[in-house]
């Protein structure tokens, strides 16, 4: 059956999709695990980690790392290999493979009819792969109907965990003219992976270099934003467990003033409801101070709110500083957040519909 009816008739039969999660024991794979568990939509049937899990379930093998509950209901699951996943693939697959992997079985997962949502930066950009945020630019989901597969499937990827957080935060700003955009990040090791970053070299230490980081800033910033914007990015590794906090300067064309931004901020949200996205997904801070890593799993859907603050103003440019959970809004929340977006869209339901 083509997935756009097969998702319609599991919908409406009152069965929840099935879901493979692949790479289920990472960083972005917990997070998925835990979003998942109770997901109104969506049901993991399947899962992926590396060869040395064969033969073993999720429970047994899997070294919790979030501060929040383990799935205890999907404790049981044993692990696929890839492969069996890409001969019987379930409808729609949540992808939090390395890259270099991801770029091989995400193209054969589309063409065997699959949705695949993934976190890896192998397909962003590439052939009418969209690079989506709900809230940001969720037109760019019709992108889907252009991909190469045949099969009825597609790629969909969210963004660089860094980017997502910018790129919520300046989207109601828009109106404002966006120029030049400086921005500082200060990137919590949950962003490397598991196990990540040796201790000795990031304890009591902080390392301004992190691969490939600011040239993904810059590029997938203008391609979700669909603005021509300089963007001067420098990213910087700090001992904190979960959630990057980025200090940015915009210039702007237009003269804006700091409450002209925070009234920005408050009106905006998803023109979508989607089950997994906040009613207010970005939220100012007016406490000095704030926002902080500590509060990376607070907010409703946890996680999923990118807080501001400390607004302030120098001749026309305006700084101020932004949260992100990197491993929730950044990865696996904001690939949930898409296929809610792609199934809401599918069904059609009224008050699911994309302005
Ligand atoms: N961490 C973040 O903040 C973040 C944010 C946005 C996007 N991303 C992207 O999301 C993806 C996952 O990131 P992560 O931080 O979760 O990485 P991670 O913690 O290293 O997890 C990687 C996952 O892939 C599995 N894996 C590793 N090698 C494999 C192989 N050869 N074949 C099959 N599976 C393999 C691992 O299984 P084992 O545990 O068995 O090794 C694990 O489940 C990456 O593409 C990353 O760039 C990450």
């Amino acid at each position: 059956m083509k997935l756009k009816k097969l998702i319609h008739t599991t919908l409406s039969g009152g069965n929840r999709i099935p879901v493979a999660v692949l790479g289920a024991t990472g960083m972005v794979g917990q997070v998925f695990m835990w979003m998942l568990e109770k997901h109104l939509w969506f049901q993991v049937v399947t899962i992926t980690a590396g060869s040395s899990r064969n033969g073993k379930t999720y429970g047994e093998s899997t070294k919790w790392q979030l501060p929040v509950p383990f799935p205890e209901s999907l404790k049981n699951l044993p692990f696929s290999t890839l492969e069996q996943v890409v001969d019987s693939p379930p409808p729609i697959v949540f992808s939090a493979l390395p890259t270099e992997i991801a770029g091989k079985v995400e193209p054969q997962l589309a063409a065997a009819g699959v949705a695949v949502f993934s976190n890896a930066s192998a397909m962003r950009g590439k052939g009418n792969v969209p690079i989506l945020i709900p809230e940001v630019n969720p037109d760019d989901l019709d992108l889907i109907d252009h991909q190469e597969w045949k099969s009825g499937g597609f790629v969909v990827t969210n963004a660089n965990c860094a980017t997502t957080g910018l790129a919520t935060a300046l989207a109601p700003l828009r109106k404002f003219g966006i120029r030049d955009v400086f921005v500082s990040t200060y990137q919590s090791v949950s962003g490397a992976g598991y196990p990540g970053i040796p201790y000795m070299d990031i304890s009591g230490n902080v390392v301004p270099f992190i691969e490939n980081e600011e040239a993904k800033i810059r590029k997938e910033l203008d391609a979700i934003l669909h603005l021509d914007i300089q963007v001067f990015p420098f990213c910087v590794r700090v001992p904190v467990r979960f959630g990057h906090l980025e200090t940015v300067w915009l210039d702007f064309k237009k003269t804006v003033s700091p409450d002209d931004i925070r009234e920005s901020w408050a009106q905006f949200h998803c023109p979508v409801s989607l089950p997994s996205l906040p009613d207010t997904p970005i939220l100012y801070l007016s406490d000095r101070g704030q926002p902080q890593p500590v509060l990376s799993f607070t907010g409703s859907p946890p996680g999923m709110t990118v807080f501001t603050g400390g607004l302030k103003k120098q001749g026309n440019r305006i700084g101020f500083t932004l949260l992100v959970n990197n491993i929730v809004k950044g990865a696996a929340g904001g690939s949930i957040a898409n296929a809610e977006l792609f199934v809401s869209k599918t069904i059609g339901e009224s008050g699911c519909k994309v302005k």
